[in-house]
């Protein structure tokens, strides 16, 4: 079984991009969404709630999770590699975040070497793509801006209406100033909106969604770690091919609303609300 971590409900655009690549594996999401938006947080905070998150996928002996969340990614993932998965003796667990792998896309995809992300506050903050990418190509220069209106809209259903469009214009003015030729959608959420994205920024701009990085990286993951592979499927249920858990720490009916937006899937009697 793969692990999924989000805040809330916008890793639900990596699990399909994760379902899509790799629909033969087990999944079990975690949504934490009593105590989301993580991205308007301190980064010990954000540090804190993710480890409870790590925590949780231990305890279930999940031997792979992808943290989907950007801002986790960002702000808490190099603290919690540091404390649990670079000793090897603590954990034999592997734990894979969305900044390597997109930085990696977009430094392949770059030509001018300039390079927009746009995402969270904390996200932006941590300056977690630009170090990922001034460590594939010190000579990219990279501009971030932080749009936290963008992820309340997306969760309200806004996000094609001509307000969302005016906010993100704002947003994307400095960016065009910028002249990049790829703009990273750093955050879960962004990918719903691509279409409004290319439309303001115009054929010039690549913008790159994290979700289907992620699943790129994920499969090339498992076939250059088969030790990993083999463990995914050592205890699953061969009744049961293609199982999906959906967990959340509060409300699994909130929840299941967004899966079915998000994924078409799920519902309230399919989401087990837990603690951590
Ligand atoms: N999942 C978060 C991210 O990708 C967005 C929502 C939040 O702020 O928690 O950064």
């Amino acid at each position: 079984m793969i692990g999924i971590f989000d805040s809330g409900y916008g890793g639900l655009t990596v699990l399909k991009a994760c379902i899509k690549a790799l629909p033969q594996y087990d999944y079990l999401y975690l949504g934490d969404n009593l105590r989301v938006p993580y991205g308007s947080r301190s980064p010990e905070t954000i540090q804190q709630f993710s480890e409870d998150a790590l925590k949780f996928f231990f305890n279930k002996k999940i031997p792979l999770t992808i943290f989907a969340c950007n801002t986790a990614s960002a702000a808490a993932l190099p603290y919690l590699q540091e404390k649990y998965l670079r000793t090897p003796n603590v954990t034999n667990k592997k734990v894979l975040g969305v900044i390597i792998p997109v930085a990696e896309k977009a430094a392949r995809r770059t030509r001018n070497k300039r390079i927009a992300v746009i995402g969270t506050r904390a996200t932006i903050a941590s300056k977690a793509y630009e170090k990922e990418l001034h460590k594939i190509d010190p000579s990219i220069r990279v501009f971030g801006v932080a749009a936290p209106l963008l992820t309340p809209l997306i969760e309200e259903g806004w996000h094609h209406k001509p307000e969302a469009r005016s906010i993100l214009k704002k947003y994307l003015a400095p960016v065009k100033d910028f002249a990049p030729d790829v703009l990273i959608l750093g955050c879960t959420h962004y990918p719903i909106m691509h279409d409004v994205f290319e439309d303001i920024l115009g054929p010039r701009v690549h913008v790159l969604d994290s979700s289907t990085a992620v699943a790129d990286s994920l499969a090339d993951y498992l076939k250059r770690h088969p030790e990993i592979e083999s463990q995914l499927t050592k205890n699953a249920d061969p009744s049961k091919p293609g199982t999906r858990i959906f967990t959340c720490t509060d409300s699994p009916e909130r929840f299941s609303e967004f899966a079915k937006k998000f994924l078409g899937i799920g519902d309230a009697t399919t989401v087990q609300k837990v603690q951590l």
